[in-house]
């Protein structure tokens, strides 16, 4: 027997305990040991119960992600799962962490499971483009209910012990030591005679599913699950189970997991799972890095960026003070946090109390000598070099020794600015996306002098604000925003040759984009567009650069803000707007711009995704991204990129590097050299059939 899993007997009751750190993932050796053990319980005369218990931090957190892909393994989990059920002595799962994915289906298949109050259980597949594909789906229905099931299985949302015990999911609930708790309740289990329950025998309740429930939940679903692949899989499975036999249902669900597992979809979902937990590791800044304790913060600039950023810290726990210019501004900066809050109380995500203890912890000063105590300072002003320059002049006058100094720039060179103090080794750059309480992402920008320390601490503080962080280089726009520049170039240069805006929003939505890169320059304002291409001191010489939204900021048009950018809005809703046509087609004769016909929607996505793909390899090159699966994090986390692409760079892996360049060359046969040089990195892949993955 593997020593993952281990058999020991004390009495009539026999432990069997898993021990794979980090997450007791079910890799081979576990899948071996585990079927091994159950043979031995089975043989085991002198044994009349056995306790399926993890070591470590969590129970079975699911299948070995890294296995998947590589051809499988014998023994398979639902062969382990059919086998541990068929055991005529009965196995309890005693459960603590968390029951994930197939870790959940194993414990399905004991006949008993008890878990502590703190467990959380769950089938969190659909989040990797699969499904639970170990007889989850035809289990979890059995358990708890059709729709219940349906629902935990198409979010994917893990279900704390107590929730899962009331809707009959775990048995028994153990408060205090689970071993314990565990013993106790088997041996009750025992003294009144209890069976092996098996679940596969159980029927499944249909009686409140009426004839159009399956098409009323893909109906309920269709909006959340926009473009993604495996929930309307796991719909499939349910309604196998409502309306096959076990066996055959069970064949069904094998073949629909295949299907996700081959699919585009999963491989990316894959990838970012990974990627999401590789972009908080610093590959020269070591696990053992002493933090600085951040025990009181600061931020500098109360407008709606400002307050969102000082909320992040309260919400934390983390008293915070924000410093504004005068008592007018401070007031109306503080009154945007009230109303912010305000409205998640109402919409019932957060209590009252809640609310004023966050309340009573954000403090207001509209003097520098307020900050002199806080151990992260974080400025959050206007995008202005010589503004940014005098703020950190004053911090460093009032800034305790060893206060961290971070500036939310979204584009300026963080050099220039930490130059204005005596101080770079504290100074880095914090860039939170808009709205920064809301949004996930959070790019720190390294500086040339910036302390490991400082960086180590930037990682642990964000990861404690529930930020995803990725470390950045400094140049103009870092990775988001850089990459991001080409991509409105291109919806702005197809503008000017003709195509409708709301056509190629339409098409990058219906490709999985939130929303298109006209509704989102709209959003963002096209006069902080405007204004970050008059401060680009290097951008392509080119009069055609955004140049439709420079026209608009001259008209009025600014976006949103104004209720017309390139679309015009009744509310939120973006209206096409004739005028904006009228726009383009004059500065299109004004520069001299060929109007193309008949644009597929294929060159929509090549010329918005490749363009961003050649700059991301570029950023790669310069060593401003440490790793391109950091790059589609920023994108899937700050600018709604649909995890089942995976990110732009590992888009352009799954589309084949060599196809985009050789796209690329045809835009470069049609618009010249500067847009559309293939990035050395780029071509030397394209050529040598590599991926940025490699
Ligand atoms: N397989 C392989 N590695 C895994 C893993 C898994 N299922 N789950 C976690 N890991 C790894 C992580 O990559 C990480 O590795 P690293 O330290 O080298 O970066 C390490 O374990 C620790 O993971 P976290 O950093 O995520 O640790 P947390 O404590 O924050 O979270 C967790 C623990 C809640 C268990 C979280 O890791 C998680 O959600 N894991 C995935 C659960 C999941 O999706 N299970 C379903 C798998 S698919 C399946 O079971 C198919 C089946 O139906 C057939």
């Amino acid at each position: 027997m593997g020593e993952v899993v281990n058999y020991n007997r004390e009495n009539e009751i026999a432990y069997i305990s898993v021990n794979s750190p980090p997450v007791n993932a079910l890799s081979l050796p576990v899948r071996t040991g585990l079927q091994k053990a159950f043979q031995k319980f089975s043989a085991d005369s002198e044994a009349k119960a056995a306790i399926l218990i993890c070591e470590g931090r969590t129970w079975i957190a699911g299948a070995d992600i890294t296995e998947f892909g590589k051809p499988p393994e014998d023994p398979w989990l639902p062969k382990i799962v059919e086998q541990m059920e068929d055991c005529e002595k009965i196995i309890v799962a005693a459960i603590h962490g968390t029951a994930l994915g197939g870790g959940f289906e194993t414990a399905m298949g004991c006949h008993y499971r008890c878990a502590v109050t703190t467990a959380m259980v769950g089938l969190p597949e659909v989040t990797l483009g699969l499904l639970a594909g170990a007889t989850g789906t035809q289990r979890l229905p059995r358990l708890i209910g059709v729709k219940a099931a349906l629902d935990a299985m198409v979010s994917g949302a893990p279900i704390p012990a107590k929730v899962a015990y009331e809707a009959g999911a775990i048995d028994e609930l153990i408060e205090g030591d689970l071993r314990e708790g565990a013993t106790e309740y088997v041996k009750r289990l025992l003294s009144q005679g209890a069976k092996p329950i098996k679940v596969r025998e159980i029927e499944i309740d249909t009686s409140d599913i009426g004839e159009h429930f399956f098409a009323e939940y893909r109906n309920g679903m269709a909006k959340r699950t926009r473009g993604y692949f495996a929930p309307e899989q796991i719909v499939k499975c349910v309604e196998a189970a409502v309306s096959l036999p076990y066996q055959e249902a069970v064949k069904k669900e094998g073949e629909l997991f295949m299907e996700c597992m081959m699919s585009s979809h999963s491989v990316a979902q894959r990838h970012l799972f990974f990627a999401d937990r590789a972009c908080g590791k610093v590959l020269d800044v070591p696990k053992e890095t002493p933090l600085r304790p951040i025990k009181k913060v600061a931020v500098i600039g109360g407008g709606t960026m400002g307050g969102g950023i000082a909320m992040n810290f309260a919400n934390v726990g983390i008293p915070v003070v924000l410093k504004e210019i005068n008592e007018a501004a401070l007031e109306k900066g503080l009154e945007i946090i009230r109303s912010n809050y305000n409205a998640t109380v109402t919409k019932g995500r957060m209590s009252a109390e809640q609310m004023q203890d966050r309340l009573n912890i954000i403090s207001g000063t509209i003097d520098y000598s307020g900050v002199g105590d806080c151990d992260l300072i974080v400025e959050a002003v206007f995008e202005n070099m010589a503004l940014k320059k005098e703020i950190f002049g004053e911090l460093d006058k009032v800034a305790k020794a060893g206060a961290i100094l971070a500036s939310n720039t979204s584009t300026l060179d963080i050099d220039e600015i930490a130059k204005a103090t005596n101080r770079p080794g504290d100074v880095i750059g914090w860039h939170f996306f808009a709205p920064a309480n809301v949004m996930t992402l959070l790019e720190i920008v390294r500086g040339a002098g910036t302390s490991k320390d400082v960086i180590a601490t930037s990682m642990a503080m964000a990861k404690k604000i529930k930020k995803i962080a990725v470390l950045v280089g400094v140049c103009f726009g870092f990775v988001g925003n850089r990459m991001f520049f080409p991509y409105v170039r291109e919806a702005q240069q197809m503008i000017l040759e003709g195509v409708s805006p709301e056509r190629i929003d339409q098409v990058a939505f219906d490709w999985g984009m939130a929303m298109g890169p006209n509704a989102v320059s709209d959003l963002s304002g096209l006069d902080v567009l405007d204004k970050v291409k008059s401060e680009w001191e290097d951008r392509p010489e080119d009069p055609s650069l955004w140049a439709v939204g420079s026209k608009l900021v001259e008209i009025g048009r600014l976006g949103q803000k104004t209720k017309a950018g390139i679309f015009t809005y009744a509310g939120r809703t973006a209206v096409p707007d004739e005028a904006v046509a009228k726009v383009a087609k004059e500065e299109a004769v004004r520069l001299n711009v060929k109007q193309l016909e008949n644009v597929s929607d294929e060159e929509i996505i090549e010329r918005l995704m490749y363009s961003m793909i050649n700059e991301g390899a570029l950023i790669l090159e310069e060593e401003i991204a440490m790793r391109s699966s950091d790059i589609d994090v920023v994108f899937v986390h700050g600018y709604g990129m649909p995890r089942y692409r995976g990110g732009p760079m590992r888009y352009g892996d799954t589309v084949g590097l060599a196809k985009v360049v050789e796209a690329m060359e045809k835009y470069r046969a049609r618009y010249g050299d500067m847009y559309w040089t293939p990035a050395p990195l780029l071509a030397r892949l394209a050529a040598s059939g590599g991926s940025f993955s490699d």
